[in-house]
């Protein structure tokens, strides 16, 4: 019975287990990506994107080195996000204080914005991305979406006579000059489906070595997890957690979940735990966010337990949430789209 099924990925060939590393408590698994010659990839990283509100730069500044005083050696961030800045300030004064030898020691992905999503605009993209991480190189360059806007727009929601057709084989042949480069040590989409991961593929020389999609048990994108398991690309996995609720309404279905609560209660962890644990054992790598410290830590400690078949089971069969970030979303709901057929840019597979 497929749900029930332990997913062995993350001790497989795709999630080879490379060598740990060495945490306030347990040690961190690493992931050998399959494409490109990034360092092994910290099974687990921290997010650093204020979805309701920006966060102060420096809030992520401390947070981010907070993060790196419990164990955390891989941090996910964007052009969007305004953290790029803090997230290079905390990994030099990481190294200031020798919290870690080197830059090298650490994992940054960061990610190609909407309205850069235009062959010409790529390497200056991540040129200015590095600029402001105050780095040589990134480990992970993203593009964030398959979404392509008219360069220089900065409304939001934007217009949908803004939205413009995806040069999927232009944009990647520009990611691969990244990568060729030696400023993206690896090169890889977010939030593409098996559709336009085919597109991708039929176009590239050097495939993605990661797709960074929405994955938590109430999210468990099994198509697009069995589609990416068979082309060699890892899943990273965002809003493990279920996301940030921006209002006091919002329900967060991850960590209200009840079957997630009486796993946790019976394993002595917390519902998080229990969750980015699941991710793990699906052969994927959580990307969670919290800047508070003792959080940070209980997220990381997911190393040294397992979740049992029975677990496994239950949580295969957690209703799935509707969907609610859609394409869509991304647009003022006034206007036509004249360029594009909203349906080749929605990123929501099932
Ligand atoms: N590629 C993309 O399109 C995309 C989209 C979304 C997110 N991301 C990336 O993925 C990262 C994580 O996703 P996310 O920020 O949307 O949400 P998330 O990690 O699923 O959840 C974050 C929320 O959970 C809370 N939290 C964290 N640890 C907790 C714990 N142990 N117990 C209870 N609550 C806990 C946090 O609150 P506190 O902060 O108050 O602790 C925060 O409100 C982002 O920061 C970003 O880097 C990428």
């Amino acid at each position: 019975m497929v749900l029930a099924t332990r997913n062995t990925n993350h001790t497989c060939s795709l999630e080879k287990q490379t060598s740990t590393r060495m945490s306030s408590a347990a040690a961190v698994r690493e992931v050998a990506l399959r494409s490109g010659n990034a360092r092994p990839m910290p099974a687990i990283g921290m997010g650093t994107a204020g979805m309701c509100n920006p966060l102060a730069p420096e809030t992520t500044r401390d947070a981010v080195l907070a993060g790196l005083e419990v164990g955390f050696r891989h941090f996910d961030t964007a052009s969007l996000y305004g953290s790029e800045q803090p997230l290079g300030e905390a990994v030099a004064e990481a190294v200031r204080r020798g919290l870690v030898v080197s830059r090298e020691e650490v994992f940054i992905t960061t990610k190609l914005w909407i309205t850069r999503c235009h062959p010409h605009l790529v390497l200056q993209s991540l040129q200015e991305s590095l600029q402001n991480l105050q780095v040589e190189y990134v480990d992970l360059y993203l593009i964030h979406f398959p979404v392509s806007l008219k360069p220089g727009t900065t409304a939001f929601p934007a217009k949908r006579e803004d939205a413009m057709p995806f040069d999927f084989e232009g944009v990647w042949r520009e990611m691969e000059e990244c990568h060729r480069l030696g400023l993206a040590k690896a090169v890889g989409v977010s939030n593409f489906t098996t559709k336009h991961l085919d597109k991708i593929l039929a176009a590239a020389t050097v495939p993605p070595a990661v797709n960074q999609v929405e994955l938590n048990p109430v999210r468990q994108q099994r198509k697009l997890r069995a589609y990416c398991a068979e082309k060699g690309i890892h899943i990273v996995a965002h809003s493990p957690l279920g996301g940030q609720q921006c209002s006091e309404s919002e329900r967060n279905a991850v960590l209200e979940s009840e079957v997630l609560a009486e796993i946790a209660k019976a394993r002595g962890k917390s519902i998080a735990q229990v969750a980015l644990r699941w991710i793990y054992e699906q052969g994927a790598s959580p990307i969670v966010k919290s800047f508070k410290k003792e959080r940070l830590k209980e997220n990381i400690e997911i190393f040294d337990w397992e979740l049992n078949e029975d677990d496994l089971i239950k949580i295969g069969q957690i209703p799935q949430k509707k969907v609610v970030n859609t394409a869509e979303g991304i647009f003022s709901p006034e206007g036509e789209f004249t360029s594009v057929d909203l349906s080749d840019i929605e990123f929501v597979e099932e």
